[in-house]
């Protein structure tokens, strides 16, 4: 296992290009599972979770190759309605095959994805959905068995007691499109993402309304045909970027950003006084202002990301006054907080908040990341550090930010590997 090691301190300066999005990419390579026919993805990419969605296809029937960035799928050998524990339990969106198995093959069975050390994350809102669709669903063995003659539509209420559910959405969607009559779900997931997934099953055939609003209206077709996409850009890497060059005082070009897409994080970034410019499809974040510290609440978009609460935390950890982070999506999602203090930080927790106060700076030290966002969170600290800081269990990193310590490094920041 590698750890990455940063010397903090260096002003980030230059210009970066954020890649296409995770999330969008992996419910997409899922959807290719609806057609026979070829499908090509471009802008995929090239992350550990990318990889294996396409470990995920192969059992399934399909040749599934990446090539730069392009993703071609093809159908292989007789299709194959079962997605393992071994595959599925290594990345909780494997779970959004069960959709389009079902809408294709009238059956699947996809192990359960288990929980994860950001929370226990339940799918009883997917079995909700999908049973709605007339799918005869039962549990066997840490697997879900669902079998079903033929979907039907159906009016389906997909709100739980975190809000909309992005993944129940997108397998919800998906088993959908190719059952008969209409669906309407009700308190669907707004996410760019979804918007994209909806997107690329459109050009594959599907009639889709109102993605991207919380009712999504599907009007089932008969077959779908293959179809080529390009993925939206991450909104999750543009922020973090962007948070990156503000908390090391930087000046930073970020390029392929969709600011409609940043909406809660620039507002909360302008209620701190940062200085963003928008140039065209980019952004130039300037760190040269002092911040104050803000308020911030999690919630589905276009409420302010969870995935991008660990970040923020360690930009307020080092901006002067009191800022209160509360979770709503996920309330255990503060790993990084005894990591961030091994720091340094001055972090309480209290149930689903955590109340930062601002020190002048970091100080280096040997952390362990637990999660993805949380990893982004502590390189974040670890740039802004005085001092060595170096982050275990790197691997987490790997599966959502493509080629980072290059794109940090042409940014003048002082990152090596080394092996633990
Ligand atoms: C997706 C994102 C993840 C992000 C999360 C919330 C992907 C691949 N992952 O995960 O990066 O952090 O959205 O924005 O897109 N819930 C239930 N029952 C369900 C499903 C979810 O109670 O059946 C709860 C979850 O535990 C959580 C909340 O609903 O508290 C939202 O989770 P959800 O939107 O489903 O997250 P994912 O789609 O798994």
């Amino acid at each position: 296992m590698d750890k990455l090691i940063i010397e903090g301190g260096v002003k980030l300066k230059g210009e970066v290009t954020v890649s296409g999005a995770k999330n969008a990419v992996l419910p997409i390579l899922a959807a290719t599972l609806l057609t026979d026919e070829p499908c090509v993805i471009k802008g995929v990419p090239n992350l550990r979770d990318t990889h294996s969605m396409l470990k995920i296809l192969r059992p399934l029937g399909k040749i599934a190759e990446f090539d730069k960035g392009r993703v071609s799928v093809t159908a292989g050998k007789a299709p194959n309605y079962i997605a393992e524990y071994k595959l599925v339990s290594t990345m909780r969106a494997s779970f959004c095959v069960l959709g389009p198995l079902l809408g294709k093959l009238k059956k699947a069975k996809v192990s359960l994805p288990g929980g994860c050390v950001i929370g226990v994350r339940p799918v009883d809102l997917h079995l909700k959905g999908i049973r709605a669709l007339g799918a005869d669903i039962s549990i066997d063995s840490g697997y879900v068995i669902a079998k079903t003659n033929k979907l039907h539509g159906a009016y389906i209420y997909l709100g739980g007691v975190y809000g909309s559910s992005v993944l129940a959405t997108d397998n919800v969607m998906m088993a959908a499109v190719l059952a008969g009559g209409k669906t309407i779900i009700e308190s669907a997931a707004c996410e760019p993402e979804v918007v994209d997934l909806a997107e690329f099953l459109i050009k594959m055939g599907a009639k889709i309304k109102g993605h991207g609003t919380p009712v999504i209206e599907i009007e089932g077709v008969k077959h779908l045909h293959g179809a080529v996409h390009s993925i939206i850009p991450d909104r999750i890497e543009a922020g973090t970027l962007i948070l990156a060059s503000l908390i090391t005082g930087g000046d930073v070009l970020i390029k392929n950003v969709q600011y409609r897409h940043l909406g809660a994080l620039i507002d909360k970034l302008d209620e701190a006084g940062a200085h963003l410019e928008r140039v065209g499809a980019a952004l130039r974040v300037k760190g040269n202002k002092k911040l104050r510290s803000v308020n911030i609440t999690t919630l589905p978009y276009p409420g302010f990301p969870t995935d991008m609460q660990a970040q923020m935390m360690s930009l307020m950890s080092v901006t002067g006054g009191i800022s209160v982070i509360t979770e709503k999506i996920y309330p255990d999602r503060f790993m990084h907080v005894a990591e961030l203090n091994r720091m340094g930080a001055h972090i309480q927790r209290e149930g689903p908040h955590a109340i930062v106060e601002g020190i002048k700076s970091l100080s280096g030290a040997p952390v362990m990341a637990s999660d993805l966002r949380a990893s982004a969170g502590l390189v974040l600290a670890g740039l802004a550090a005085r001092g060595a800081t170096s982050i275990s269990r790197i691997y987490h990193l790997e599966r959502g930010y493509e080629f980072i310590e290059k794109k940090l490094i042409n940014l003048g920041a002082k990152v090596w590997r080394e092996k633990e």
